[in-house]
């Protein structure tokens, strides 16, 4: 198994606390489709491609948010050691296959907003379950929505009874495609339930409660327990819409990176999420959302977010399984 080695002026072991916050980012069926290549002046991000879910994101659309969500953990990390990440992203020849490559930008003591988003990072989960009937108020919509425009992206906060009543119907109407879709349903299997000794995918304690055809919002079934009576969802959630301003791998890794700064600033507020990507999943279903959202924006995911109870972690690979060696960089 390899060794994390030194980069950036900092030292194996703090190398190695700086991948295992970007491992601890979320991920399509907790996948974990990113790799690191540890160089002495640099730290390459790679998607895994064996991690793929070619059925559900035949693009890679969604490995691309999840990598850049491990991006905005491994930039946190890095301030935390001192050191100012530069990124350039999608960077070509620079750094053959990568997502992703953060050099030493100059040192910097980490900023107090960023240490509390740091900070949250092992306590952020992805939560499943019934949230409270409690609403989000506009001063913690408002700190998502900026969450979003620092990483230059936009977030779309559906606040009337037709827009809310719209992304419903096409919650639902994707939500029964990928039913219909055995490949789709294969891949959620895999991931799903108690696999002894897994260190991916999402187990039952984090599945929430068994969906039911009756419910408002169509989540994505886990398999989790069934529903003791009168344990209904929530009847009003914040629901938002991630959006970035381009098509195509740039938009996407900056919407990775936008989700996690807005996941990490609603732990950070007592917020719980959870997510409803169905609609931009399925193709035809993403363009009529993308249509009613006016045309020009890209949604990129969905979140429901509201408070709840606590849920337990998901398992992570190790960081030794992450580590990529130089002649086995894969294309993007
Ligand atoms: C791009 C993306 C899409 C996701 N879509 C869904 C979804 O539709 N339904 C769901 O229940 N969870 C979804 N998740 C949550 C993952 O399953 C979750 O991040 C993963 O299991 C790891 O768990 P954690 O977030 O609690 O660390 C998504 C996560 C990402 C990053």
């Amino acid at each position: 198994m390899s060794q994390v080695t030194a980069a950036l002026g900092l030292g194996p072991d703090q190398i190695e606390s700086v991948l295992t916050a970007a491992s601890l980012a979320p991920s399509v069926h907790n996948t974990q489709p990113w790799r690191f290549l540890v160089r002495r002046d640099r730290i390459e991000l790679h998607a895994d491609p064996a991690r793929r879910l070619a059925a559900t994101d035949p693009e890679d659309r969604e490995l691309r948010l999840s990598c850049g969500a491990a991006l905005f953990n491994l930039r946190l990390a890095l301030e935390l050691q001192g050191v100012r990440p530069l990124v350039s992203m999608m960077p070509g020849r620079d750094a053959p296959g990568a997502l992703a490559v953060v050099r030493r930008g100059g040192s910097i003591r980490i900023n107090a907003e960023n240490r509390a988003l740091l900070d949250a990072v092992p306590h952020r989960r992805t939560n499943r379950r019934p949230f409270l009937e409690a609403a989000v108020d506009p001063r913690q919509r408002h700190a998502l929505v900026r969450a979003a425009e620092l990483e230059r992206s936009w977030l779309h906060v559906i606040t009337t009874p037709q827009d809310r009543a719209q992304i419903q119907r096409l919650v639902r109407q994707a939500h029964e495609i990928q039913l219909g879709d055995e490949a789709v349903q294969a891949e959620l299997a895999a991931f799903t339930g108690h696999r002894p000794g897994a260190a991916d995918g999402v187990p039952p304690a984090s599945a929430g409660v068994r969906p039911e055809m009756q419910d408002e919002w169509a989540f994505r079934d886990f398999q989790g327990p069934e529903r003791h009576p009168g344990k209904d969802y929530e009847s009003d959630p914040l629901v938002v819409v991630l959006c970035s301003f381009y098509d195509g791998p740039l938009g996407e890794m900056q919407a990775g990176q936008a989700m996690q700064r807005i996941l990490l600033t609603a732990t950070t507020r007592g917020l719980s999420a959870s997510f409803l990507s169905q609609p931009v999943e399925v193709r035809q279903v993403r363009d009529q959302l993308r249509r009613s959202l006016g045309g020009m924006l890209v949604p990129q995911t969905v979140l429901r977010l509201g408070f709840s109870t606590p849920v337990p972690a998901t398992p992570r690979r190790p960081v030794a399984e992450l580590l990529v060696e130089s002649d086995e960089r894969a294309p993007c």
